[in-house]
């Protein structure tokens, strides 16, 4: 079997998660959380070995939350942490990369999970910037290498964007989609490369608008933040923008568009990149500080994944319902 053709039940088929460090180890929660058998692979063997502690510590608070079908001995008994890559590579139908982020770093495991992956495995980078081009032209098995880039951390947030190279397999990119969507996961899939993908550019262009209307002394940033946690982004957990829009006019999107187009349009007028070496930036730290000490920022974060967890088995109740 090639890596384009179908598989029909890809959840209890081993998958190899290489590098362990944030990211792989979150991969790890989201591929044994569904049933596969998961080999976790990190050239640092303390990293691998500690993972599993922490991947503990959150699949009990998964199961504190209602996030977890089996128990979690029982899920965290299907990782093996597998310091040699040949052994953790025998048999999966996926990859997932998540070594750091340079060319260089990429190229090399790249060449590696190649020669050593069976024929017919998907090879995914959780990459967060660089097109699946720039680290896998020169490999034999380019047509079954694709970017399968998570949102952090993936066992709470599903978002996974599959982005093709030029020489990606239509049909591995299906079978990609088909195993994270098998696992839980809500695959979007791009037609083609570009810089930052889908979720880091509208991140970015957020982002700018946030700095710009801070720099021009129109709001604190701890107002800025309420604009999107007590304003767009309640609705933006259930709903995107455009469907946001769509039920914000009568007669939907046309209808939103014919009446508030123009301001849209004139909003953005001359809008300019945010040039993000700006003594701005400096200032919005400054405010942040006198919100939270950067020795709190580790404990505000687990106070984020817990609200995150809540929500999350919020929403699996309601689409139960
Ligand atoms: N941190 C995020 O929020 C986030 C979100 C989405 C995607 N990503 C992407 O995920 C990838 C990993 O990011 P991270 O934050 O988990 O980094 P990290 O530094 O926490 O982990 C990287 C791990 O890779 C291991 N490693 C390095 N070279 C290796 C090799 N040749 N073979 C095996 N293991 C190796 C390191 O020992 C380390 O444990 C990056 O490409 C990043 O862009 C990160």
């Amino acid at each position: 079997m090639s890596a384009s053709e179908a598989i029909p039940n890809p959840s209890n088929q081993p998958v190899a998660i290489v590098g362990a460090g944030l990211i792989g180890r979150a991969w790890a929660i989201v591929f044994a959380r569904a049933g596969h058998p998961v080999r976790l692979h990190d050239a640092d063997v303390g990293t691998m070995e500690a993972s599993l502690a922490y991947i503990d510590e959150r699949l009990q608070e998964l199961d504190g939350f209602g996030l977890l079908d089996d128990q979690p001995a029982v899920v965290l008994a299907r990782i093996r942490c597998e310091p040699d890559l040949a052994a953790a590579l025998k048999d999966v139908v996926i990859v997932q990369e998540n070594i750091r982020e340079t060319v260089e770093a990429k190229t090399a495991i790249f060449a590696q999970l190649d020669a050593l992956a069976p024929a017919d495995a998907v090879l995914a980078s959780s990459t967060s910037w660089l097109p699946a081009s720039t680290f896998t032209e020169q490999l034999p098995g380019r047509a079954r290498c694709l970017v399968g880039h998570p949102t952090n951390p993936p066992y709470l947030v599903p978002l996974v964007e599959l982005c093709p190279a030029p020489w990606t397999d239509p049909k591995v990119m299906a079978r990609a989609h088909a195993i994270y969507a098998a696992a839980g996961q809500t695959p979007v899939t791009l037609s083609r490369e570009i810089n930052g993908f889908l979720l880091n550019r509208v991140q970015a262009a957020v982002l700018n608008e946030c700095f710009t209307l801070f720099e021009q002394g129109l709001a604190s940033s701890e107002d800025i933040d309420k604009v999107l946690k007590d304003g767009l982004a309640l609705r933006w957990s259930f709903m995107g923008p455009f469907e946001t829009i769509d039920l914000n006019a009568p007669a939907g999107v046309k209808d939103y568009a014919m009446r508030y187009g123009p301001q849209n349009r004139a909003a953005m007028a001359g809008v300019q990149p945010f040039s993000w070496a700006d003594e701005t930036v400096g200032r919005v730290d400054g405010e942040r500080r006198k919100q939270l000490d950067v020795a709190e920022i580790g404990a505000r974060s687990a106070w984020r994944d817990r609200r995150l967890m809540a929500l999350a088995a919020h929403k699996r109740q309601a689409a139960a319902s």
